[in-house]
C-alpha cells in the first residue's frame, strides 16, 4: 500500500473535476494516506506548484464548475525534458502515485508520464465535457455541459420561432459530436452536423427553403465546431436560402456552472475507486463508466483509440430531424 498519492486536473476544465479531486483526497485520508494537489496541471506538476491537501481543503467545493486545482495546456509537458522536471518534484515529495483527471490529451500526458515512471502507479478518470474518451461512455462534466446547451436550445428557439428565422448553434466538440448529437436530439433540432458524419450543405440548404415554402416557421441547426465554423455556416445558408439567419456561438459556457447530480455523483464514485486503485498499487488504468456500471480500461489502450459517435444516435438523429 502507497503512503503518498498526488490528484490532477488538466485540459479543459470540466463541471464534476471538483468532485472527483474531492472524493479522491476524502478517500486518501480515510485510508490514512497522504494526499497532494498538483494545482494547474501538468505545467504546476513542472513548476513544483504542488501542495499537501487535507479534508477542508476539498470542503464547498462539490456544487462548483471548473477545478479549484486550476488547469493547463503544457506544452513542455509534452518534452521529456519537461517530463522529467516533472518527476523529479514528484519524487522530491516522495509521492509515490498518481491520480490524473482530463481528457483524451491529458490521459496521453499520464500515458507518457509512465513509460518514464519506473512503475510508478498512474490512474487516470475521464474528465471532459466532449464524452470522447475511448471505452467509456460517460465523462465527467459532459452531462452539465449538454444540459446547458439544451437550455440554449429552448431559449433560441422561443426567438427564433417569433421571427421566422433560422438559428445555427455551434457547440463545442473539436473532434467529437457527442455534445452536438446528445443536445441537437434532445433539443428537437432540424439538423445537427457533426465531424464524424458527412453532410451537404446545398442539399440543406434546399429542404430547407421547401420547409419554409410549405410554411415552417423557423429552424435550429446544431453545429459541432469540428464540423465547421457556426458563423461560415449561417452566413451561406443566409446566402443559399434568403431566410433570415442568425449564428450563436455558445464557447466557454458550456464549459462552466454548478455540476448536475449525475457528475457529482459518478465524479464521487470515480474518485472514490481511483483513489483506493492506485493506493493498491494498481497502475495504468483509466476508471470510467459504461452501460451505468463502473469499468477499469488499459490506460494505453483507452488513448490509442478512438472513441466514435454511436451509430443508433446517428441513426435516431436521421429519423428525428
Ligand atoms: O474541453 C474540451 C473542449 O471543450 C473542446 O470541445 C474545445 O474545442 C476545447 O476544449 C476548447 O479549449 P480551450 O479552452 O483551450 O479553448
Amino acid at each position: 500500500m502507497l503512503k503518498s498519492i498526488a490528484v490532477l486536473t488538466s485540459g479543459g476544465d470540466s463541471p464534476g473535476m471538483n468532485a472527483a479531486t474531492r472524493a479522491v483526497v476524502r478517500t486518501a485520508i480515510f485510508e490514512g494516506v497522504k494526499v497532494w494537489g498538483i494545482y494547474n496541471g501538468y505545467q504546476g506538476m513542472i513548476e513544483d506548484d504542488i501542495h499537501e491537501l487535507t479534508s477542508r481543503s476539498v470542503s464547498d467545493i462539490i456544487q462548483r464548475g471548473g477545478t479549484f486545482l486550476g488547469t493547463a495546456r503544457s506544452e513542455e509537458f509534452k518534452t521529456e525534458a519537461g517530463r522529467k522536471k516533472a518527476l523529479a518534484n514528484l519524487k522530491k515529495h516522495e509521492i509515490e502515485g498518481l491520480v490524473i483527471i482530463g481528457g483524451d490529451g491529458s490521459l496521453t500526458g499520464g500515458s507518457l508520464l509512465s513509460k518514464l515512471g519506473n512503475g510508478m502507479p498512474i490512474v487516470g478518470l475521464p474528465g471532459t465535457i466532449d464524452n470522447d474518451v475511448w471505452g467509456t461512455d460517460y465523462t465527467i462534466g459532459a452531462d452539465t455541459a449538454v444540459n446547458t446547451i439544451l437550455d440554449a436550445i429552448n431559449k433560441l428557439r422561443d426567438t427564433a420561432s417569433s421571427h421566422r428565422r433560422i438559428i445555427v448553434i455551434e457547440v463545442m466538440g473539436r473532434k467529437s459530436g457527442w455534445l452536438a448529437m446528445m443536445s441537437g436530439i434532445a433539443g428537437g433540432a432540424e439538423y445537427i452536423l457533426v465531424p464524424e458524419a458527412k453532410f451537404d450543405l446545398d442539399q440543406i440548404c434546399r429542404e430547407l427553403k421547401d420547409s419554409y415554402t410549405s410554411g415552417r416557421r423557423y429552424s435550429i441547426i446544431v453545429v459541432a465546431e469540428g464540423a465547421g465554423s457556426g458563423i461560415e455556416i449561417s452566413k451561406q445558408i443566409g446566402a443559399k436560402t434568403g431566410i433570415d439567419t442568425r449564428v450563436s456561438v455558445l464557447g466557454h459556457i458550456q464549459r462552466g456552472g454548478s455540476p448536475s447530480v449525475e457528475d457529482r455523483l459518478k465524479a464521487s464514485i470515480l474518485g472514490e475507486r481511483a483513489a483506493l486503485a492506485v493506493i493498491s498499487g494498481v497502475s495504468n488504468v483509466v476508471f470510467g463508466f459504461n452501460a451505468g456500471k463502473v469499468v477499469s480500461i488499459d490506460l494505453f489502450d483507452s488513448v490509442n483509440n478512438t472513441k466514435t459517435l454511436d451509430p443508433e444516435l446517428v441513426r435516431l438523429a436521421r429519423v428525428l430531424t
